[in-house]
């Protein structure tokens, strides 16, 4: 991680906690870590739980995120919400392009670039997430694939906005499994990500992008991934649910950025 960056944690809760489960969990969380000021920090609850969670979350330095949304600003989308009806709950960060929203929904790069010019365009952060297969990894097509993600779902993005853009870079083969990429492998990837947001940004834009590691993130193997020059933080599934957890992920980041 450069000086440049400051380092960012996030959790995704996925579709777990009710509205008041969510409540205790983000309350025990603030009671950890809801101070923190060297390290950003931020987790997203379902839908039903984001008022419950923004109200724990008032006095801390813990900002709320969604998991999803819709392009467009109002209309005829059953069973969707869009970026306004977001922020009316003081959500601040979106996760964008989630490989379980690739693949059991049907997002294409077309629909993540649409939801992030949208996103950023009502003042939220979108957590824009990319990854590979097991299979596109064996067949060496990992840097093609993560390239054509960026290069797609960030189309049309100015250098200006990008200053609210997130990064995630998750592996599917990682996500829940247990396997986690090696830093140096992710370090690998990072890179070549940071390289192409320089070429669609501009080297200064680019540099100042946080690109997040997801994929069994935990408190195990935090220090030597957030080490890693080019990751700028973690997209947490599992270990976000359990506030111990969560929180040395918070102090693994803390501890870097000293
Ligand atoms: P796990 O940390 O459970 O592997 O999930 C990662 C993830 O998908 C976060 O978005």
């Amino acid at each position: 991680m450069s000086n440049s960056r400051k380092y960012l944690i996030a959790g995704n809760w996925k579709m777990n906690c009710n509205a008041g489960e969510g409540a205790a969990l983000a309350s025990e969380i603030v009671a950890e870590v809801g101070q923190q000021t060297d390290v950003n920090v931020c987790f997203c609850p379902a839908f039903t739980a984001l008022e419950t969670v923004s109200k724990e979350l008032s006095d801390s330095n813990i900002a709320l995120g969604a998991q999803n949304m819709h392009f467009e600003a109002s209309g005829a989308y059953t069973g969707e919400v869009s970026a306004e009806m977001l922020r009316h709950l003081f959500v601040s960060y979106v996760i964008l392009g989630h490989s379980e929203r690739r693949e059991y929904f049907g997002e294409t790069d077309v629909v993540v670039n649409q939801k992030t010019r949208a996103a950023l365009a009502a003042n939220l952060k979108p957590i824009v997430c990319v990854g590979e297969s097991l299979e596109q990894r064996e067949a060496d097509e990992t840097i093609a694939v993560i390239k054509t993600q960026v290069e797609a779902g960030l189309a049309g993005v100015t250098a200006e906005e990008s200053e609210a853009l997130v990064v995630a870079y998750e592996p599917i083969w990682a996500i829940g499994t247990g396997k986690t990429a090696t830093p140096e492998m992710a370090e690998a990837v990072h890179l070549e990500i940071r390289n192409c947001l320089a070429g669609l940004l501009g080297e200064e834009a680019a540099g100042k992008i946080r690109i997040l590691y997801g994929g069994s993130m935990k408190p195990e193997n935090a220090d030597a991934l957030l080490a890693q020059e080019n990751i700028d933080g973690g997209l947490i599934g599992g270990a976000s649910l359990k506030a111990q957890s969560f929180a040395s992920l918070v102090h693994s980041a803390a501890k870097l950025a000293q």
